[in-house]
């Protein structure tokens, strides 16, 4: 099969096509990882690279300088995904958030976190280093699909209990936490003083996000996945009435409102006091290149329209009779991350390297041996999922 061209989209609506059309990387192959590295529109590009030269000239000389970039960027971010501006910090990555989140405790030996079974290394591998530095002990709940969020938890917590932190949408399995439920969770956790952090790797861009509402303290995103954004662009939101609890572990110019060299420092009244350090200028100016270009699109059409591949994904996995849905089928629940199970025995491995070499159907082995991952975004289309799971189901038989 030729690169990209057996994959139609003419039976797509026109704002579909047309918005594919602006995506390179999503013509090229069947791209179901979004997930992993999201593809950018060409628009997002040419900010990057425009600001990049801008960059390389300012702020010396003062006609390029980027000031509005960072205050522009936090307040579109507050106000597409309902925080106030000042609860935003802007970050490179989901895992830059959730250090600045894990590490802002005075642990410790004894004390306890919660996670879950479903989390990506980069809720996991932060918590061993607590653990091992601090003497925390990680406890970890089940979340796979069909088991009961509050129970879990709750079975979970003890006195020793200091934070809860687990996937908004999981990479694994692809549950996504309700609203509803979260905003639960923030009211049993918040009066015994227990600390809440979502993980929203896969959360921005692929289903409808409030912090507000989700009752979270922090909520750790990133740019580059289902937002479209660049590579190493993220945000950290963190609750206002959690900012001063929240204590800095790394610090730097652009922490503080000002500071003198006889140990005088006043830092900023807002989260933006957890950025430290030479700022990505150009990637965030393409990260809000990339929330506008969402937004011209339409959040609501594009949420609705992954609910509906995900829907049409799952009719076709079940017509296989042999992959089994790791995934949720419920709407509430399920996201554009689209989880199956090989038959056992299946070489997750040997399939993942068939399909993206000979069908140039690009997706991903997840956490556990013999499931597999094909992150739907709305540019996505019905024959490229009807192709990817029909290869999915032939491909272990094949070998
Ligand atoms: C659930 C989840 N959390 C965290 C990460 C890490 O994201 P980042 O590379 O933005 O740190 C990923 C990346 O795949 C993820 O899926």
């Amino acid at each position: 099969m030729q690169a990209g061209a057996s994959y139609s989209a003419t039976a797509e609506p026109d704002w579909v096509r047309k918005a594919r059309a602006e995506i390179p990387a999503s013509t090229t192959a069947a791209n179901f990882q979004t997930g992993g590295i999201g593809p950018s529109p060409v628009s997002v590009l040419d900010e990057v690279a425009r600001n990049l030269h801008r960059e390389n000239r300012g702020p010396a000389d003062t006609r390029f300088r980027l000031e509005r970039v960072e205050p522009d960027l936090r307040t579109r971010l507050a106000r597409t995904f309902r925080a106030d501006p000042s609860e935003v910090a802007l970050t490179h990555s989901t895992t830059e958030g959730i250090c600045i989140a894990a590490w802002s405790v005075d642990w410790r030996r004894g004390d306890e976190v919660v996670i879950s079974n479903q989390e990506h290394p980069a809720n996991v591998f932060p918590w061993y280093q607590i653990r091992d530095r601090f003497g925390v002990r990680i406890r970890e709940i089940n979340l796979d699909t069909g088991t009961d969020l509050l129970k879990e938890v709750q079975a979970a917590l003890r006195p020793s209990t200091r934070m809860v932190s687990i996937s908004h949408v999981s990479r694994n399995n692809g549950r996504r936490i309700v609203t509803a439920e979260s905003a639960k969770l923030a009211a049993l956790l918040r009066p015994r003083g227990i600390r809440y952090l979502l993980d929203g790797a896969q959360g921005p861009g692929c289903v409808p996000v409030n912090f507000g509402e989700l009752g979270a303290d922090y909520y750790a995103a990133c740019g580059h996945k289902w937002l479209l954004g660049p590579k190493g662009t993220g945000a950290l939101f963190v609750r206002k009435a959690m900012l001063d609890q929240t204590l800095i572990s790394w610090a730097g110019s652009h922490s503080t409102e000002s500071m003198d060299y006889a140990s005088n420092f006043k830092l900023l009244p807002s989260a933006a006091r957890f950025e430290f350090g030479t700022r990505a200028l150009a990637e965030f100016s393409g990260f809000d290149a990339a929330l506008r270009w969402m937004e011209r699109v339409g959040w609501q059409r594009i949420h609705s329209r992954i609910d509906e591949l995900a829907e049409f994904a799952i009719g076709r996995a079940r017509g296989t009779g042999r992959l089994t849905l790791v995934s949720p089928e419920n709407t509430a629940e399920r996201s554009g991350v689209f989880v199956v199970r090989l038959p056992r025995g299946a070489d997750v491995m040997k399939l993942y390297q068939r399909l993206g070499t000979e069908k140039r159907i690009l997706g991903s082995p997840v956490r556990r041996d013999g499931d597999f991952r094909l992150a739907i975004h709305f540019f996505n289309t019905r024959s490229e999922i009807t192709a990817a799971i029909q290869a999915i189901d032939e491909g272990p038989r094949s070998g």
